[in-house]
């Protein structure tokens, strides 16, 4: 095993994140204070274009929020791609709701707007309007989230973005998450901006917001003394992190662009094996926090092992959700794409600081492992 092991993601901090933090220590207010935070949201706004952003203290924590605040609750159905992370889907049960999974597509590897129209004729059929669609932008690959909200208008449901994996990534001159009625960002430790656990709600839709950042705050109303009506939450961001947050923030076009040629290099690096690194499609710009690499046959299990061996930090993509005993007993329509993904795609290292040299070693393990094709 090489004695320097090469991790999947981590973030690139420096002295700039260093003195924020120090700043906020020094003046012994560490919130969370709707003042300093307010500083974090306007740039987070100005850098989406979102007219409003609430500072939260996680991605999970801003959808389960963003679901009560839509009145969203026991009974309703609402509809996930079955290829991500367990956090799309568990503040659905958080609330009480049925997850209804559907499937991705194989040019953006997001939520297919076939499936989707098919899932949701099939729903009608038995009478069911779901209360949301939450389309993800996955590995920072932006959904086809034009094509996602046509449909999604036209029968009246509501569109929220799961772009915590998508910090940077643009549709044409849009960021992702400002397409749908609210999206919302990771800032947990192994994303592009970091605030070592932290997320923020993006919304054009001035009530929401204010009702999301009222729940977030204990819904605590506006007396003199504690006075509450309705069950909150204490999911407000601390100034640590929201501190830490502007330093990543500013320094966020460098991070995309490091991000950026570090696809640029094993696009390249792979040319001419039987391989398809997934590429961003036309007119959208990705973040590619994760490099997704489809391989000819199910051999990704053997790959990552492969990998592993050499102190690679490469993973396998998302196990299919309705697959799992925590959701098998949720409706699924689909078509398996999402499992057959599985046996047949992997994530490399893509973190913003991964060297030259330790790029080269990723590369190297993959020949390597191709030896018996070229
Ligand atoms: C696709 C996706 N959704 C939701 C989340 C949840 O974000 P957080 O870890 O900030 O709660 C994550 C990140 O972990 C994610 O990758």
């Amino acid at each position: 095993m090489p004695d320097t092991y090469i991790p999947l993601h981590e973030p690139l901090l420096g002295r700039e994140e260093e003195r924020a933090a120090a700043e906020v220590i020094a003046s012994g207010k560490l919130g969370p204070d709707k003042a300093f935070n307010s500083r974090f949201e306007r740039l987070i706004s100005d850098y989406t274009g979102s007219s409003h952003a609430v500072a939260l203290q996680s991605g999970t924590a801003a959808l389960h929020v963003l679901l009560d605040a839509m009145g969203i609750g026991p009974g309703d159905h609402v509809i996930v791609p079955t290829h991500t992370f367990v956090a799309t889907a568990s503040p659905v049960l958080y609330r009480g709701a049925v997850p209804v999974f559907t499937e991705i597509e194989t040019d953006t590897f997001n939520l297919s707007p076939r499936h989707l129209v098919r899932t949701l004729d099939r729903l009608a059929r038995k009478g069911i309007k779901p209360k949301a669609v939450i389309a993800v932008h996955m590995y920072g690959l932006p959904a086809p989230i034009r094509e996602i909200k046509e449909i999604t208008d036209a029968r009246g449901i509501p569109l929220i973005e799961d772009a915590a994996e998508a910090v940077g990534t643009r549709i044409g001159k849009r960021h992702a998450g400002t397409f749908g009625k609210a999206g919302f960002f990771s800032f947990n430790a192994n994303k592009i901006v970091v605030t070592s656990g932290g997320g923020a709600l993006l919304t054009a839709d001035e009530d929401l917001a204010r009702t999301v950042r009222f729940l977030s705050g204990h819904a605590r109303e506006d007396k003199p003394y504690y006075f509450h009506t309705r069950l909150g939450y204490n999911y407000h961001m601390g100034n640590l992190q929201a501190a830490v947050g502007m330093a990543q923030f500013r320094k966020l076009e460098d991070l995309v662009e490091r991000k950026r040629r570090i696809h640029a290099f094993y696009k390249q690096a792979f040319s001419e094996l039987p391989v398809r690194l997934i590429d961003e499609r036309p007119d959208t710009r990705s973040n590619y926090w994760l490099n997704l690499l489809l391989l000819p046959d199910e051999s990704a299990d053997a790959l990552v092992r492969h990998l592993q061996s050499r102190g690679i930090d490469a993973r396998h993509t998302w196990y299919p959700l309705h697959r799992m005993p925590l959701f098998d007993k949720y409706p699924y329509f689909g078509d398996e794409e999402t499992f057959r993904l599985f046996t047949r795609g992997a994530v490399l290292p893509s973190g913003p600081g991964l060297t030259e040299n330790q790029l080269a070693r990723v590369a190297e393990g993959v020949y390597d492992f191709f030896k018996k094709y070229v």
